[in-house]
């Protein structure tokens, strides 16, 4: 067992074993991904998530994770063609979306407009796998237009309709900024997309089953992921990221910044990692991507800072990045602002969600651990 995992693995005076966190317990069994951090490796359906990123488009591995294999031609255009269909959003949708308080956070207003969906669609858990297929692709169509309906209004700007002659990359950058960028780009965007998809039983897909297992339905689901996905410790993480590297704003000043963060104990965001303690199998293909959209920007001060941080926490800590630490950056030098970094990772999870609670809702046991009651002794009501 890790060393993590030990100390955080106690033993209650003559009670009951407690894994807090549940580190290093296998809650299930599951056939979307898998995570070697043995090999610093993951493979989505079993294929090595460095391949599908260099040759796939991310709506190819969003079929694979949601079918379970990749698409036939036919399939992939019809797909394609279903996705694009159902990417506006109807007039009432919009009008709840206008109603949000401009100073919200994007994660907030995600988690409502997709919440909302839920009120126009009785769902319930347990109903025909083609259904929640069906709602899986609403769901994965519909998420980048709230997104980018949400962030058009609080810049006080009206929201582009999205296109269906564009990939869902390329239709974000245009719902978001009104125009499509380079090829570089969309192919960064592209990469960070199938990266973000899937990652087994991290804490916002484990939301979502516990969710599914009580049988409720698919959009239940995806709003507690999004509230779990939400947090600096998950998700929320490549957002911390661009704030810390803002902090230090300075080449020069990394390392002595990095040397008063690990005096006092601070969290260095970005870093480490649950499963993976020797490196995030991810983080090399979005680090390239991070290269590359460095030399397309000419803005070197970023990928300047996070060298600098990333060696000394390797060499002395032993702390290796995650994929949030080249992701924040890359999602800054494609012109997003910070807010929008953990919505775009929702973008991506959604297929790794729907396809976990296809899963559990397959083959579904509650989900409802023990807790060591540790509070006070049985006492009498005196009234
Ligand atoms: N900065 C500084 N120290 C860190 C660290 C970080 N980002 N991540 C882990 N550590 C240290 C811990 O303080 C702990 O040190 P200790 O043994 O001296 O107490 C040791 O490394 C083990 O970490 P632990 O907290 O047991 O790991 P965990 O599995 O509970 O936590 C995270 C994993 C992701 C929550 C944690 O690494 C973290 O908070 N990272 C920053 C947030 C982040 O990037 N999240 C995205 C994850 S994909």
């Amino acid at each position: 067992m890790a060393k993590a995992a030990k100390r955080k693995t106690g033993k209650a005076k003559a009670g009951p074993k407690i894994i807090k966190g549940l580190v290093g317990v296998y809650a299930d069994t599951t056939a979307v991904s898998k995570v070697m951090p043995e090999t610093n490796s993951l493979t989505y359906r079993g294929y090595a998530v460095q391949d599908l990123a260099a040759k796939c488009e991310f709506e190819e591995v969003a079929y694979l994770l949601l079918y379970g294999e990749l698409p036939s031609k036919s399939q992939y255009a019809s797909f394609k063609k279903k996705e694009r269909s159902r990417r506006a959003l109807t007039r009432s949708h919009q009008n709840v979306i206008a109603e949000f308080p401009k100073s919200a956070h994007p994660m907030d207003t995600l988690r409502t407009a997709v919440s909302y969906l839920g009120t126009t669609d009785m769902a319930w858990g347990g109903e025909p796998a083609r259904k929640d297929l069906d709602r899986a692709i609403d769901l994965l169509a519909k998420i980048p237009t709230m997104i980018a309906i949400d962030y058009r209004l609080r810049s006080g700007k009206r929201p582009i309709r999205p296109r269906t002659n564009l990939s869902m990359s390329e239709n974000f950058f245009h719902m978001c900024f009104g125009k499509v960028p380079p090829t570089e780009v969309i192919r960064a965007f592209n990469v960070s997309l199938i990266l973000y998809a899937e990652h087994s039983f991290n804490a916002s897909t484990f939301t979502a089953r516990v969710i599914t297992s009580t049988r409720s339905d698919i959009y239940s689901a995806v709003t507690g992921g999004i509230g779990a996905l939400k947090g600096p410790l998950h998700g929320g993480a490549n957002e911390a990221v661009m704030e810390m590297l803002q902090e230090i704003g300075d080449p020069n000043k990394a390392e002595a910044w990095l040397r008063r963060a690990m005096k006092t104990k601070r969290v260095v965001m970005g870093f480490g990692h649950r499963v993976y303690k020797q490196g995030d199998s991810r983080v090399p293909t979005m680090h390239a991507c991070l290269e590359d959209l460095t030399a397309w920007s000419g803005d070197t001060k970023w990928i300047e800072i996070s060298n600098v941080l990333k060696k000394i926490m390797i060499d002395e800590k032993g702390i290796h990045p995650n994929l949030d630490y080249p992701a924040g950056p890359a999602y800054y030098l494609m012109g997003f602002p910070i807010n929008l970094y953990t919505p775009i990772f929702v973008m991506a999870r959604i297929t790794g969600w729907s396809a976990h609670f296809l899963e559990q809702n397959a083959d579904n046991s509650l989900i409802r651990p023990l807790s060591d009651y540790h509070g006070p002794k049985q006492r009498r009501l005196k009234k």
